[in-house]
């Protein structure tokens, strides 16, 4: 490797640190000798070790020679011409001793003698590392002598320094470099050793040399393999505004990736920065962040597993808010019904054909000439009532909103907030920026300024009086701008904001930034556009999230967010945007859902059907076999394109939507519990194989099937006429979720399915108890109803599973202990059902119906299956066991949910 072997090559002067105090660190400092290490030929550096020193498009020898770079050509397809030569005096190099810092230390860097890049070099630059926690390591790189824009989330700083770190801190003093080493294995984690360290106002670059090749995420892109590839790709970060087809900053800013190193340790990275950046694969394998603004402000975590990874940036940016139970039944959306009337016939439609149906849309059509807070009183006429006979159904209605007010006198969104003004203004400061939106001329709502709160929620909340909606679709929140900057004077100023003198690689006309948005100069109460842009839909949902604790105190609501940052998922759900009626768009949206469940949004999914252009039957009727088990289920439509609601096409199709969203609504209490973890601790809801079966490499590039956490393992079609489906199968006892089947044959391998139109594969893993409940059409009514257990043996017929219960939509019921918590556990043949939290009994009297255990093959027939509670012991009547599948099947039982007991059958 070549951090290895640069390391190698130098004297390596370790000394050691003392009074470090509590926790004590030891630092091995590398003495850098200039010009020593000329061992490195000149222009002989192989092309996957380069580091681009000219990323910007024009460069030449001479314009390379003037950075003191090194300009030679290669035949490596996408490696640069330019590069930083491993001996060049760049970079920073300490100009102080370390002094240590209540959580580690930091040391003083001074620039070494090289032409600056973009201007404005920072002369000294401070670095402070801090061993926050035994896992989560944190250092930042900003100007001790001037203050830069922060990125102001709220992030946890422990009071004492890690006692017992996983990872080591090392350092090489000039040019200055920081290794991190996982202790365990002894392999640099993140090693900047290659050089290039650039800190000027508008240009801040790091690179590390990464110890693998099996990188996943960074977003929001649509990178279609979740495993990233690491020949030559740029990805630029920054939110915009644009369909999810290529490889460009779509509407999120997740500068967050995990790695998985060699020996299966997995690793992440958070640079707290939200400015503009590029990300930089390459095959060394290495990459780098290039940032025009901010500070370099780092977490590393170091796991070991994938999910602990996940868990420990939770822990940073703000754990998923907990979701409604009603939010996890099936959605239904459009752009343009056209008229209430056409909404009715959909609804009554769905009603008729008995198509599970928790949720109807109310998209930008609903309002009077697209504007916030008012609807359209001719094509909407009765829009209030019919939203009532939607709840009436035991539904919900949620409606959209953009973050764009129409710039009209006298309307009252407008005018009320003129006074004090909560808009974005010019860069004067003085009056609104305007842009183009739906509404034509519109002000852009300042969401980082407070006094915008009781602006937003005194509009949000009167017009709940209006249509009493259950939730809030935030929509074209990066923000979009369907001109240019502004509309006034066309485009924006002409200064180093609207005009940084370094462009990352974003989806841009001419090489403006400010393209599809607002200008980069514009002023917000906490600064500048410039600085806040990837922030805009973050602060929008923070505010809407805490108008809808305003005016639901009692209950959970939902926004969902279509542009957000690292942690909105605090606050706000999101969907994959506006995605294509394509097949290959049904596979991308595997990788987009596990990417968000990364970012912290477990609750996450694509458009079903697709969004732009017509879809067919058959592609619609795949798409909402997935879709039942996206957690986030929802077809939503184009303005223009064909109908694609389930019952848009055949009976046939209308039966099958209807047959697979009731397999979902039966599995409804494994995923809330599933949404339970993922808010107590960040766990992922959809989960690559690869989070569960770190050990076994083969699970690295697996992503055309997904599981619902530990233990649902979802195989879907993605290709049009396509009737065999390749599924990998871990080496686990798995069994198909219909009959219990073992998959034996398939254990470990590709395994090929059959997949018929009417059959979507879905596995259970053995080890795993999954609480069901007898379905319905709505969540209302099918959380009436009797629940039940689906208990898959492991090879030791083993299992384990829990089930949180609370009322579904109280707020914060797990912080005030309103819930319950039952655990199952098998061993020996005996299944124990423990009351762990009791905090909530549901008053329908809730019972287990039905158990099914599969792989009972230490079931000998004819025996008694013998139930113990507190009234004592019996046998079960309703015993059924299937010698050909080994499936043991219990019903017509009445175990009250609250109750303990124990089900004894071997
Ligand atoms: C863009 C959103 O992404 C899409 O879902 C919505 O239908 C349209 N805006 C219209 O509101």
């Amino acid at each position: 490797m070549a951090n290895k072997a640069v390391l190698g090559a130098l004297g390596v002067m370790v000394f050691v640190l003392v009074g470090v105090g509590i926790g004590l660190s030891i630092y091995y400092g590398v003495d850098w000798d200039d010009g020593e290490l000329g061992a490195v030929p000149f222009r002989d550096i192989p092309g996957i070790e380069r580091f681009d020193c000219y990323p910007e498009a024009g460069g030449s020898q001479q314009t390379c020679e003037d950075r003191a770079c090194v300009w030679s050509e290669t035949d490596v397809e996408g490696a640069p011409w330019c590069y930083y030569h491993p001996n060049g005096d760049y970079g920073y190099a300490m100009i102080s001793e370390p002094t240590t810092t209540k959580l580690g230390w930091k040391v003083r860097l001074g620039r070494k003698n090289k032409p600056q890049r973009y201007g404005m070099a920072a002369d000294t630059i401070e670095i402070e590392v801090e061993m926050q926690t035994d896992e989560r390591l944190h250092f930042k790189i900003s100007d001790p002598l001037t203050s830069r824009f922060e990125v102001p989330l709220e992030v946890p700083t422990p009071e004492e320094q890690a006692p017992n770190p996983l990872y080591d801190v090392s350092y090489t003093r000039n040019p200055f470099s920081l290794q991190i080493i996982r202790i365990s294995t002894n392999t640099a984690i993140f090693n900047t050793s290659l050089g290039g360290l650039t800190f000027e106002d508008q240009f801040l670059q790091i690179a590390t040399y990464l110890p693998s090749s099996n990188l996943y995420g960074f977003g929001e892109h649509n990178h279609r393999r979740f495993r990233l590839d690491l020949n030559w790709k740029t990805w630029g970060i920054f939110t915009r505004d644009v369909a999810p087809v290529d490889a460009w900053n779509l509407y999120g800013h997740h500068p967050f990736y995990m790695c998985i190193e060699d020996g299966g340790n997995a690793h992440g990275v958070f640079l707290m920065n939200s400015n503009a950046m590029d990300i930089v694969l390459q095959p060394t394998p290495a990459l780098t962040y290039r940032t025009i603004g901010g500070v370099l402000d780092f977490y590393v975590f170091t796991g070991p597993t994938p999910e602990n990874v996940i868990q420990q940036y939770g822990e940073v940016i703000g754990r998923p808010v907990m979701v409604p139970y009603w939010s996890l039944g099936f959605q239904l959306s459009r752009w343009n019904y056209g008229s209430l009337e056409r909404v009715k016939e959909v609804w009554s439609s769905m009603i008729e054909a008995g198509i599970p149906y928790d949720v109807q849309y109310g998209d930008i059509d609903y309002m009077d000439e697209k504007k916030d807070f008012t609807y359209d009183q001719v094509a909407y006429d009765g829009l209030p009532e019919f939203v009532d006979e939607v709840h009436a159904h035991g539904q919900k209605y949620i409606i959209i909103l953009d973050h764009c007010i129409k710039e009209e006198e006298g309307y009252h969104a407008y005018d009320s907030g003129l006074d004090p003004n909560v808009f974005v203004l010019d860069p004067q400061g003085i009056d609104p920026i305007v842009g183009r939106v739906w509404p034509n001329e519109s002000v852009y709502p300042d969401f980082t300024n407070p006094a915008a709160q009781g602006w937003w929620t005194t509009l949000c909340s009167d017009f709940h009086d209006v249509i009493s909606y259950d939730a809030l679709w935030i929509d074209m929140n990066e923000p979009s701008n369907f001109i240019r900057g502004s509309t006034a004077e066309g485009e924006c100023p002409d200064n180093r904001w609207n005009y940084p003198p370094y462009l990352p690689n974003l989806l841009m006309e001419e090489e403006k930034i400010f393209t599809k948005t607002i200008c980069m100069d514009s002023q917000h109460h906490t600064g500048k556009h410039y600085d806040l842009h990837s922030l805009y839909g973050h602060a929008m949902s923070e505010m809407s999230f805490v108008t809808l604790e305003t005016l639901f105190p009692e209950k959970r609501s939902l926004v969902l967010t279509r542009s957000s940052f690292a942690g909105t998922g605090k606050y706000a759900q999101h969907w994959l945007g506006d995605n294509q009626s394509f097949w290959e768009q049904i596979w991308w949206s595997i990788v987009g859902m596990f990417e968000f469940n990364m970012f912290g949004f477990p609750y996450i999914g694509a458009d079903i059907c697709g969004f732009w252009y017509n879809t067919t039957e058959e592609m619609c009727w795949r798409w909402m076999q997935i879709g039942a088990f996206y957690p986030y289920s929802r077809n939503h439509n184009g303005d223009g394109m064909i109908p694609q609601h389930p019952t848009a096409f055949s009976t046939e199709m209308a039966d099958m939507s209807r047959d697979i969203l009731l397999h979902r609504y039966r599995m409804l209490p494994y995923l809330y519990t599933l949404f339970y973890h993922a808010h107590k601790d960040s766990s992922t809801v959809v989960r690559p194989l690869l989070n569960e079966f770190t050990s076994d490499p083969l699970t690295y590039d697996i992503d055309r099937q997904f599981l619902w956490g530990p233990a649902f393992m979802i195989s879907p079609v993605l290709e049009e006429q396509t009737f065999i489906v390749e599924a990998y199968f871990p080496d686990a006892r798995w069994y198909d979720y219909y009959d219990g089947t073992e998959m034996t044959e398939q254990r470990g391998k590709l395994a090929q399915l059959e997949a018929p139109m009417e059959h979507l594969n879905l596995h259970v893993r053995g080890g795993y108890v999954l609480p069901i409940q007898q379905p319905s059409n709505t969540t209302v009514y099918s959380r009436l109803n009797p629940l039940g257990l689906i208990v898959a043996l492991d090879d030791d017929h083993g299992a384990f599973g829990d089930l949180f219960w609370d009322d579904g939509e109280s707020r914060d019921s797990y912080e005030n202990g309103e819930y319950s918590l039952i655990e199952f556990s098998v061993s020996e043949g005996i299944l124990t059902m423990t009351v762990r939290v009791d905090g909530y009994t549901d008053p329908n009297s809730l019972y287990f119906a039905d158990i099914s255990i599969y792989g009972a093959d230490n079931y000998v027939e004819g025996t008694d299956v013998i139930i113990t509670t507190t009234g004592g012991e019996s046998p079960i009547d309703g015993v059924v066991f299937d010698d050909a599948t080994n499936v043991l099947t219990l019903s017509g039982l009445e175990l009250d949910m609250m109750s303990e007991f124990t089900i004894k059958w071997v």
